[in-house]
Protein backbone atom coordinates (compact mmCIF):
# COMPACT_ATOMS: atom_id res chain seq x y z
CA UNK A 1 0.00 0.00 0.00
CA UNK A 2 1.16 3.51 -0.91
CA UNK A 3 -0.07 6.64 0.44
CA UNK A 4 0.96 9.92 -1.36
CA UNK A 5 0.64 13.24 0.10
CA UNK A 6 0.37 16.10 -2.33
CA UNK A 7 -0.11 19.59 -1.59
CA UNK A 8 -3.49 20.01 -3.32
CA UNK A 9 -6.56 19.37 -5.61
CA UNK A 10 -4.62 19.83 -8.44
CA UNK A 11 -0.94 18.54 -7.42
CA UNK A 12 -2.70 15.42 -6.80
CA UNK A 13 -4.87 15.07 -10.14
CA UNK A 14 -1.65 15.52 -11.74
CA UNK A 15 0.32 12.79 -9.79
CA UNK A 16 -2.84 10.33 -10.97
CA UNK A 17 -2.98 11.71 -14.41
CA UNK A 18 0.85 10.42 -14.81
CA UNK A 19 0.63 7.00 -13.41
CA UNK A 20 -2.78 6.35 -15.98
CA UNK A 21 -0.52 8.48 -18.51
CA UNK A 22 2.47 5.84 -18.38
CA UNK A 23 0.21 3.20 -18.52
CA UNK A 24 -0.96 3.74 -21.60
CA UNK A 25 2.08 4.62 -22.61
CA UNK A 26 3.22 1.39 -21.88
CA UNK A 27 0.54 -0.58 -22.75
CA UNK A 28 -1.54 1.09 -25.13
CA UNK A 29 -4.38 -1.77 -25.00
CA UNK A 30 -4.41 -1.54 -21.27
CA UNK A 31 -8.23 -1.63 -19.62
CA UNK A 32 -9.01 1.30 -17.67
CA UNK A 33 -11.20 0.77 -14.73
CA UNK A 34 -13.25 4.32 -14.45
CA UNK A 35 -14.95 6.36 -11.42
CA UNK A 36 -17.21 9.12 -11.37
CA UNK A 37 -17.89 11.82 -8.49
CA UNK A 38 -16.08 15.52 -8.12
CA UNK A 39 -13.23 13.55 -6.95
CA UNK A 40 -11.31 12.27 -10.67
CA UNK A 41 -12.56 15.20 -12.60
CA UNK A 42 -9.28 16.56 -12.40
CA UNK A 43 -7.72 13.87 -13.04
CA UNK A 44 -9.97 13.59 -16.56
CA UNK A 45 -8.81 17.25 -17.02
CA UNK A 46 -5.07 16.30 -17.04
CA UNK A 47 -5.10 13.09 -19.40
CA UNK A 48 -7.71 15.69 -21.73
CA UNK A 49 -4.61 18.06 -21.70
CA UNK A 50 -2.36 15.35 -22.31
CA UNK A 51 -4.04 13.93 -25.38
CA UNK A 52 -4.28 17.31 -26.83
CA UNK A 53 -1.11 18.60 -26.20
CA UNK A 54 1.24 15.42 -26.29
CA UNK A 55 -1.06 13.42 -28.05
CA UNK A 56 -1.54 10.91 -25.19
CA UNK A 57 -2.79 7.89 -27.18
CA UNK A 58 -6.26 6.28 -26.20
CA UNK A 59 -7.26 4.53 -29.29
CA UNK A 60 -6.65 1.16 -28.05
CA UNK A 61 -7.29 1.57 -24.40
CA UNK A 62 -10.71 -0.19 -23.47
CA UNK A 63 -12.58 1.34 -20.18
CA UNK A 64 -14.84 -0.09 -17.72
CA UNK A 65 -16.70 1.84 -15.33
CA UNK A 66 -17.40 1.25 -11.65
CA UNK A 67 -21.35 1.89 -11.14
CA UNK A 68 -24.17 3.66 -12.49
CA UNK A 69 -27.60 5.12 -11.09
CA UNK A 70 -30.83 2.33 -11.79
CA UNK A 71 -33.37 4.15 -13.36
CA UNK A 72 -31.36 6.90 -15.47
CA UNK A 73 -31.32 6.40 -18.91
CA UNK A 74 -27.40 7.55 -20.87
CA UNK A 75 -28.92 10.69 -22.13
CA UNK A 76 -30.34 12.00 -18.28
CA UNK A 77 -27.46 14.62 -17.19
CA UNK A 78 -26.88 13.14 -14.04
CA UNK A 79 -25.92 9.78 -15.03
CA UNK A 80 -22.17 7.93 -14.71
CA UNK A 81 -22.86 7.51 -18.32
CA UNK A 82 -23.26 11.12 -19.21
CA UNK A 83 -20.61 12.30 -16.91
CA UNK A 84 -17.95 9.96 -18.20
CA UNK A 85 -18.70 11.44 -21.60
CA UNK A 86 -18.95 14.88 -20.48
CA UNK A 87 -16.08 14.89 -18.30
CA UNK A 88 -13.72 12.65 -20.61
CA UNK A 89 -14.49 10.32 -23.08
CA UNK A 90 -15.72 12.91 -25.62
CA UNK A 91 -12.00 14.67 -25.40
CA UNK A 92 -10.29 12.08 -26.15
CA UNK A 93 -9.89 9.31 -28.80
CA UNK A 94 -11.56 6.09 -26.63
CA UNK A 95 -13.37 3.91 -29.31
CA UNK A 96 -16.64 3.65 -28.30
CA UNK A 97 -17.06 0.32 -28.69
CA UNK A 98 -14.45 -0.12 -25.99
CA UNK A 99 -16.43 1.96 -23.81
CA UNK A 100 -18.29 0.28 -20.68
CA UNK A 101 -20.29 2.08 -18.59
CA UNK A 102 -23.27 0.02 -16.68
CA UNK A 103 -26.49 0.21 -17.67
CA UNK A 104 -29.06 1.98 -15.60
CA UNK A 105 -31.72 0.39 -17.42
CA UNK A 106 -31.18 -2.89 -18.10
CA UNK A 107 -34.30 -4.79 -17.78
CA UNK A 108 -33.06 -7.83 -16.23
CA UNK A 109 -30.44 -6.80 -13.87
CA UNK A 110 -29.04 -10.01 -13.04
CA UNK A 111 -28.42 -11.17 -16.46
CA UNK A 112 -26.18 -7.15 -17.06
CA UNK A 113 -24.53 -7.56 -14.04
CA UNK A 114 -23.21 -11.07 -15.17
CA UNK A 115 -22.84 -10.11 -18.85
CA UNK A 116 -20.53 -7.26 -16.95
CA UNK A 117 -18.66 -9.45 -15.19
CA UNK A 118 -18.04 -11.49 -18.06
CA UNK A 119 -16.69 -8.42 -20.35
CA UNK A 120 -14.94 -7.33 -18.03
CA UNK A 121 -13.17 -11.42 -17.73
CA UNK A 122 -13.21 -11.06 -21.89
CA UNK A 123 -11.15 -7.86 -21.78
CA UNK A 124 -8.48 -9.68 -19.90
CA UNK A 125 -9.06 -7.91 -16.40
CA UNK A 126 -9.12 -4.70 -15.22
CA UNK A 127 -5.24 -3.35 -15.14
CA UNK A 128 -5.60 0.10 -13.80
CA UNK A 129 -8.79 0.94 -11.13
CA UNK A 130 -9.21 4.63 -10.26
CA UNK A 131 -11.44 4.86 -7.33
CA UNK A 132 -12.70 7.74 -5.29
CA UNK A 133 -14.47 7.25 -1.64
CA UNK A 134 -17.68 8.18 -0.40
CA UNK A 135 -18.22 10.26 2.71
CA UNK A 136 -19.64 6.75 4.52
CA UNK A 137 -16.29 5.11 3.07
CA UNK A 138 -17.63 3.07 0.32
CA UNK A 139 -15.78 2.55 -3.24
CA UNK A 140 -18.41 2.47 -6.48
CA UNK A 141 -21.72 2.02 -4.62
CA UNK A 142 -19.98 -0.44 -2.50
CA UNK A 143 -22.40 0.46 0.59
CA UNK A 144 -21.22 0.26 4.44
CA UNK A 145 -22.45 -3.50 5.46
CA UNK A 146 -21.55 -5.06 1.74
CA UNK A 147 -19.57 -7.98 1.80
CA UNK A 148 -16.21 -7.16 0.67
CA UNK A 149 -16.08 -10.59 -1.94
CA UNK A 150 -19.15 -8.96 -3.65
CA UNK A 151 -19.36 -8.63 -7.32
CA UNK A 152 -21.33 -6.17 -9.94
CA UNK A 153 -24.79 -6.34 -8.61
CA UNK A 154 -27.56 -3.90 -7.51
CA UNK A 155 -26.93 -2.10 -4.21
CA UNK A 156 -29.54 -0.18 -2.42
CA UNK A 157 -27.75 3.48 -1.55
CA UNK A 158 -27.36 5.04 1.89
CA UNK A 159 -29.43 8.21 3.23
CA UNK A 160 -25.55 9.51 3.67
CA UNK A 161 -24.90 8.77 0.06
CA UNK A 162 -28.05 10.43 -1.05
CA UNK A 163 -27.36 13.46 1.15
CA UNK A 164 -23.70 13.74 -0.30
CA UNK A 165 -25.14 13.30 -3.73
CA UNK A 166 -28.01 15.53 -3.95
CA UNK A 167 -25.89 18.70 -4.51
CA UNK A 168 -25.72 17.51 -8.24
CA UNK A 169 -29.61 17.26 -8.61
CA UNK A 170 -32.35 19.60 -8.40
CA UNK A 171 -34.15 17.79 -5.46
CA UNK A 172 -33.06 15.38 -2.85
CA UNK A 173 -35.55 13.18 -3.90
CA UNK A 174 -34.64 13.32 -7.46
CA UNK A 175 -31.40 11.20 -6.43
CA UNK A 176 -32.25 7.54 -7.63
CA UNK A 177 -32.56 5.29 -4.27
CA UNK A 178 -30.62 2.14 -6.74
CA UNK A 179 -27.58 1.67 -7.81
CA UNK A 180 -25.49 -0.64 -10.31
CA UNK A 181 -21.94 -1.23 -9.41
CA UNK A 182 -19.35 -3.47 -9.74
CA UNK A 183 -18.54 -5.24 -6.26
CA UNK A 184 -15.50 -5.11 -3.84
CA UNK A 185 -14.16 -8.41 -4.92
CA UNK A 186 -14.53 -7.04 -8.61
CA UNK A 187 -12.55 -4.31 -7.68
CA UNK A 188 -9.99 -6.24 -5.68
CA UNK A 189 -9.22 -8.05 -9.19
CA UNK A 190 -7.98 -5.00 -10.64
CA UNK A 191 -4.05 -5.10 -11.03
CA UNK A 192 -3.51 -2.17 -9.68
CA UNK A 193 -6.10 0.35 -7.70
CA UNK A 194 -5.85 4.07 -7.45
CA UNK A 195 -7.62 5.44 -4.79
CA UNK A 196 -7.86 9.42 -4.87
CA UNK A 197 -9.38 11.51 -1.94
CA UNK A 198 -8.85 15.44 -1.44
CA UNK A 199 -10.74 18.07 1.26
CA UNK A 200 -10.98 17.93 4.98
CA UNK A 201 -14.45 16.58 5.47
CA UNK A 202 -12.98 13.13 4.15
CA UNK A 203 -9.95 13.14 6.49
CA UNK A 204 -11.27 10.67 8.94
CA UNK A 205 -12.97 8.82 6.68
CA UNK A 206 -9.93 7.97 4.95
CA UNK A 207 -7.82 7.38 7.88
CA UNK A 208 -10.33 4.85 8.53
CA UNK A 209 -9.80 3.08 5.64
CA UNK A 210 -6.29 3.01 5.32
CA UNK A 211 -5.46 2.95 9.24
CA UNK A 212 -7.99 1.24 10.58
CA UNK A 213 -9.33 -2.39 10.54
CA UNK A 214 -10.53 -4.03 7.72
CA UNK A 215 -13.95 -3.89 7.78
CA UNK A 216 -17.07 -4.10 5.21
CA UNK A 217 -18.17 -0.49 7.33
CA UNK A 218 -16.01 1.23 5.20
CA UNK A 219 -15.47 -0.91 2.05
CA UNK A 220 -12.01 0.93 1.25
CA UNK A 221 -10.58 -0.58 4.08
CA UNK A 222 -10.88 -4.05 1.60
CA UNK A 223 -7.49 -2.24 -0.37
CA UNK A 224 -5.30 -2.78 2.47
CA UNK A 225 -5.03 -6.52 0.98
CA UNK A 226 -4.85 -5.60 -2.43
CA UNK A 227 -1.80 -6.46 -3.13
CA UNK A 228 -0.81 -2.81 -5.44
CA UNK A 229 -2.76 -0.37 -4.07
CA UNK A 230 -2.29 3.78 -4.08
CA UNK A 231 -3.67 5.98 -2.09
CA UNK A 232 -2.92 9.53 -3.45
CA UNK A 233 -4.49 12.40 -1.34
CA UNK A 234 -4.33 16.34 -0.88
CA UNK A 235 -3.02 17.88 2.63
CA UNK A 236 -6.72 18.36 4.10
CA UNK A 237 -7.54 15.23 3.36
CA UNK A 238 -4.21 13.40 4.97
CA UNK A 239 -4.76 14.91 8.03
CA UNK A 240 -6.22 12.59 10.69
CA UNK A 241 -3.37 10.13 9.25
CA UNK A 242 -1.41 8.81 12.21
CA UNK A 243 1.58 7.83 9.84
CA UNK A 244 1.40 11.29 8.21
CA UNK A 245 4.93 12.13 8.80
CA UNK A 246 6.23 8.18 7.30
CA UNK A 247 3.96 8.40 4.34
CA UNK A 248 5.48 12.05 3.64
CA UNK A 249 9.15 10.72 4.33
CA UNK A 250 8.96 7.41 2.30
CA UNK A 251 7.39 9.36 -1.23
CA UNK A 252 10.35 11.50 -1.00
CA UNK A 253 13.14 9.34 -0.31
CA UNK A 254 12.22 6.69 -2.78
CA UNK A 255 14.82 4.61 -3.22
C1 LIG B 1 -20.34 8.27 -5.65
C2 LIG B 1 -19.62 7.29 -6.57
C3 LIG B 1 -18.25 6.91 -6.04
C4 LIG B 1 -17.50 8.18 -5.65
C5 LIG B 1 -18.27 8.90 -4.59
C6 LIG B 1 -17.56 10.13 -4.07
O1 LIG B 1 -20.94 7.65 -4.58
N1 LIG B 1 -20.39 6.10 -6.77
O2 LIG B 1 -17.55 6.17 -7.02
O3 LIG B 1 -16.21 7.81 -5.19
O4 LIG B 1 -19.52 9.29 -5.16
O5 LIG B 1 -17.89 11.25 -4.83
P1 LIG B 1 -17.13 12.60 -4.78
O6 LIG B 1 -15.84 12.38 -5.49
O7 LIG B 1 -18.01 13.57 -5.52
O8 LIG B 1 -16.93 12.97 -3.35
Amino acid sequence: MEVIIKKDYEAMSKEAALIVANLVKNIPNCVLGLATGSTPIGLYKELIRMHKNEGLDFSKVTTFNLDEYCGLPPSHDQSYHYFMHDNLFNHINVQPQNIHVPSGTAPDVDAFCEWYEDEIEKAGGIDLQVLGIGGDGHIAFNEPGSSLGSRTRMKTLTQETIDDNARFFAKKEDVPRYAITMGVGTIMEAGHCLLLCNGEKKAETIARAIEGPITAEITASALQMHPQATFILDEPAATKLKRYDYYKWVYDNKP
